[in-house]
C-alpha cells in the first residue's frame, strides 16, 4: 500500500463561526477514509491561538467528542505560542490542509495567504476569491461584470452614514424603497443585518451593521424563496441539484441557521427545468468570476412575484456537516460524503501543481 497522506484539518477559529466550524470539523475528521489519509487536527482558538494534535482535539472534547483515531507524527499536544501560527516544521510534515474555517480569517483570504507562504496545498478557493467572495460589495461588483442577475443595492459606509444620515437614507429611498436589508460588506452567518421595513427602522440597522465593517450595503428587499447548489471542481468545475432552505424565521438569520434547528432543506429544490439550468449556469459562472477553487456553494433568490432568478452569493468554505446543504446537495448528485473529501483533496494537489507552474522570476 502506499504511504498514507497527511491531511491538516484546521478548524475553531478568532470568527463568530467558530462553533459552526467545530461542528463541520468534527463530521470531517470522522469521515476522512483511516486507510489513505492520517490526520493532524489543527485547532484555533477564540483568542486565535493555535493548537496542534492532542492539543487540538481536546478542543473537540470540551464540545463531547472523542475519537478513536490515531493521530498522525503532528500529536504533540503543541500548544502554538500565542499571536504565532501554525510553525513551519509542523507544515513540512503535511501534504494538504483542509481548512474547515468560516468568516473573518477563515474564509476571507488569509489564512489562505498563509497556506501560500507555508507552500503546503490547500483545499478551496485561493487568497482573491476568498476575499471576493467574502466582501458583498466586491463580490456584487465582480457579478455585475460578469452579467450576473442580483438584487439592487446601494454602496456606503460606516464614515458615510454618520457625516450624513439623511443622504443615505435618500439614497436608499430612491434607488431601493422598503423593505430592504442592511449588511455589513464582510462576514457570514447573517450576523449583523437586518431587514428593515420603514424609515424609522434604518437608523437602528445602520448601527449595527457598522460595528461590524467600515463599509456597510443595503438591499433591495425581496419577497423570495432561497435556492443554493454545490460546486465541485477547478477549471472545469461541477454543479449538483439545486436545494431549497426553508427559512424558520422571517428570513434566514444566525438563529433560523443555526439554533432552532427548525430550519429545512428541501433537496432537490421544486423548480422548473429551466430555472434550474439558469441557476446551475449562473452557478458555474459566479464560480469563475472570481476565479474560485475546490469548492464553493452559491445562493440564489428567485422572486416569487415574477419567478426570476438572482444570484444572492456565493460561499467559498460553505458549511460542512454531514446535516449541511453543500454536501448534502451532492449526497443528493450521486457523490457521498466520503468520496466528496476525496474529490476536495486531489482538486488541492492539483491546483496546488498548477501554481508551482507559474514563474515568480524575471531572469532568463
Ligand atoms: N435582498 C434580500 N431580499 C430578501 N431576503 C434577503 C435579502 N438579503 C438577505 N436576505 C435574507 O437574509 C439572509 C442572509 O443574507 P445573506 O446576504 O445571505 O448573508 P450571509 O452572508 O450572512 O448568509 C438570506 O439568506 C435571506 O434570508
Ligand atoms: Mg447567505
Amino acid at each position: 500500500m502506499t504511504k498514507s497522506m497527511r491531511i491538516g484539518v484546521v478548524f475553531g477559529g478568532k470568527s463568530g463561526e467558530h462553533e459552526v466550524s467545530m461542528e463541520s470539523a468534527k463530521s470531517v475528521m470522522a469521515a476522512l477514509d483511516p486507510n489513505r489519509y492520517e490526520l493532524v487536527p489543527i485547532a484555533i482558538d477564540k483568542q486565535g491561538r493555535w493548537h496542534v494534535g492532542t492539543a487540538a482535539t481536546a478542543l473537540l472534547a470540551e464540545s463531547g467528542w472523542s475519537t478513536q483515531r490515531t493521530l498522525a507524527s503532528g500529536d504533540r499536544g503543541l500548544q502554538v505560542r500565542p499571536g504565532s501560527v501554525l510553525p513551519g516544521p509542523i507544515a513540512d510534515q503535511i501534504d494538504v490542509l483542509l481548512p474547515v474555517l468560516h468568516g473573518t480569517f477563515g474564509e476571507d483570504g488569509s489564512i489562505q495567504g498563509l497556506f501560500e507562504l507555508l507552500n503546503v496545498p490547500y483545499v478551496g478557493a485561493g487568497v482573491a476569491a476568498s476575499a471576493v467572495g467574502m466582501d458583498k460589495i466586491l463580490m456584487k461588483r465582480v457579478f455585475a461584470a460578469a452579467g450576473l442577475p442580483q438584487v439592487a443595492f446601494v454602496e456606503t459606509s460606516r464614515r458615510t452614514w454618520s457625516a450624513d444620515p439623511d443622504a443615505v437614507r435618500r439614497e436608499v429611498e430612491q434607488k431601493l424603497g422598503y423593505p430592504c436589508f442592511v449588511k455589513p460588506a464582510n462576514l457570514g452567518s447573517s450576523v449583523g443585518i437586518s431587514k428593515v421595513k420603514g424609515p424609522s427602522e434604518l437608523a437602528e440597522a445602520m448601527s449595527l451593521a457598522a460595528q461590524y465593517d467600515r463599509r456597510i450595503i443595503v438591499e433591495q428587499g425581496l419577497d423570495v424563496r432561497e435556492i443554493e447548489v454545490a460546486v465541485l471542481g477547478n477549471e472545469q468545475p461541477r454543479v449538483s441539484v439545486p436545494g431549497e432552505v426553508l427559512p424558520s424565521n422571517e428570513f434566514y438569520d444566525y438563529r433560523a441557521k443555526y439554533l432552532d434547528g427548525n430550519s429545512d432543506l428541501v433537496i432537490p429544490a421544486d423548480v422548473t427545468d429551466e430555472q434550474a439550468e439558469q441557476i446551475r449556469a449562473y452557478a458555474v459562472r459566479a464560480f469563475r468570476a472570481i476565479d474560485c477553487a475546490g469548492l464553493a456553494r452559491v445562493d440564489f433568490f428567485i422572486e416569487r412575484a415574477s419567478g426570476r432568478v438572482l444570484v444572492n452569493e456565493i460561499n467559498t468554505m460553505p458549511g460542512f456537516t454531514q446535516f449541511s446543504m453543500y454536501p448534502k446537495l451532492w449526497e443528493a448528485s450521486g457523490l457521498p460524503y466520503e468520496q466528496l473529501l476525496d474529490a476536495l483533496i486531489e482538486l488541492a494537489l492539483e491546483r496546488h501543481e498548477d501554481r508551482l507552474k507559474t514563474r515568480h522570476d524575471f531572469s532568463n
